[in-house]
């Protein structure tokens, strides 16, 4: 058998203006190139304790129960549900876009008796419509997404949804895949029972990573559960013990995608989520006005038009794949196309993290108006 041979990785740098992941600051990349250790090695146990108390203060919260599950979101979103539901249990999934619908496929796979509420896309729920909902039956869990990535609408009224939930006995478990890290994500306050997200959106570390919250509450019912949960690897209490003094194995997690979260997590802190959230929202509405201007309009309304993921209508007669292709090859620029029923109807643009740059939104800008002319 030959030798295979190949050229060096040739991969370019990209300008990331898409729903994920977002570019990665130097930093953040300095620390990933820093050497692996072993998975119990003391220097990494306190980049852990360090990367806890980072998690708890973007997640606004003091819960024990706050890691970094190995696995993007989706290990998140898997974890919230499998460690909660046992088959039989009555769930409720609010869906207004794709990834309520995601909820909804794995709380069934889990042997939950699933009932969904639905809005079309591009909509939210009022809290009317999600208190009649849990009023219909005594549901274990509630799940909802709060920045829904497929659609750019951010659900309002958080707080006073999970204080429904509680009310009618719900647990509340909320997706914050993109809001964490680019708009207010208030856990205790809201007093949501677990929360996930994940490390490459508007955190701006590479993907690999999903951070997990848990209350007391959740973690009472996670403990006095019949049997554990169907899923040895996202068994949040052997995470739990694994975080926890004990520091028992659970598994081979990698040092260097930590090295980067924490790293990522640092320069959150130091910037302040106040400023933070300011600038998402300071580049999201230049994009925002500016596409008004090149007649790309915003499909989601501004009061829950989210900062850090936009849909932009394409103009009739306008082939958004031609476009899209044309931003990456012409200018290095990824934007992503629309989900679902708005697949051709919008291009996904998002300002997370370190992307969320006025000379991006600029260069984008420049980039959309030339290929519209052309
Ligand atoms: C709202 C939301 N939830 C969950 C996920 C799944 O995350 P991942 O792709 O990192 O597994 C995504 C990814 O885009 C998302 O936007």
């Amino acid at each position: 058998m030959t030798t295979p041979r190949f050229s060096d990785l040739n991969v370019s740098t990209r300008i990331l203006l898409g729903p994920g992941p977002s570019m990665a600051s130097p930093r953040v990349l300095r620390a990933m190139a820093t050497p692996p250790v072993g998975h119990l090695d003391p220097d990494l146990l306190q980049i852990y304790t360090e990367e806890q108390q980072l998690l708890r203060y973007v997640f606004q919260t003091e819960n024990e129960w706050t890691f970094a599950l190995s696995g993007t979101g989706t290990s998140g979103m898997e974890a919230a549900l499998a460690n909660l539901i046992e088959p039989g249990d009555a769930a409720l999934i609010a869906i207004h876009g794709y990834f309520g619908e995601r909820l909804a496929e794995m709380a069934t796979r889990l042997g939950a008796e699933v009932d969904r509420i639905e809005r079309p896309l591009g909509e939210i729920f009022s809290l009317k419509e999600i208190e009649t909902a849990l009023k219909r039956k005594r549901y274990k869990v509630f799940a909802i997404v709060h920045a829904e990535t497929s659609t750019g609408a951010e659900q309002l009224h958080i707080g006073e949804i999970a204080a429904a939930a509680h009310r009618y006995g719900a647990l509340i478990v909320l997706d914050t895949v993109t809001s964490l890290g680019s708009i207010p994500v208030k856990i205790d306050e809201w007093d949501i029972d677990i929360a996930y997200s994940a490390s490459q959106k508007s955190l701006g570390a590479p993907s690999g990573l999903a951070p997990i919250t848990v209350s007391e509450r959740a973690r009472e019912v996670i403990q006095k559960r019949k049997s554990p949960p169907p899923s040895f690897y996202l068994d949040l209490a052997l995470y739990a013990k694994y975080w926890g003094e004990e520091h028992a194995y659970h598994h081979t997690a990698s040092a260097s995608l930590h090295y980067a979260l924490r790293e990522a997590l640092r320069i959150a802190a130091e910037e302040g989520l106040k400023a933070r959230f300011a600038r998402h929202r300071a580049n999201a509405e230049l994009l925002w006005a500016g596409l008004e201007e090149i007649g790309v309009p915003p499909f989601i309304p501004p009061e829950y038009r989210l900062p850090p993921l936009t849909t932009a209508r394409v103009p009739e007669g306008v082939d958004p794949h031609r476009v899209r292709t044309r931003l990456l090859k012409e200018y290095n620029i990824e934007i992503a196309a629309g989900f679902g029923a708005l697949k051709d109807k919008v291009w996904r643009i998002g300002l997370m993290g370190y992307s969320s740059r006025r000379e991006n939104v600029l260069l984008l800008l420049a980039a959309l108006r030339e290929l519209l002319r052309s």
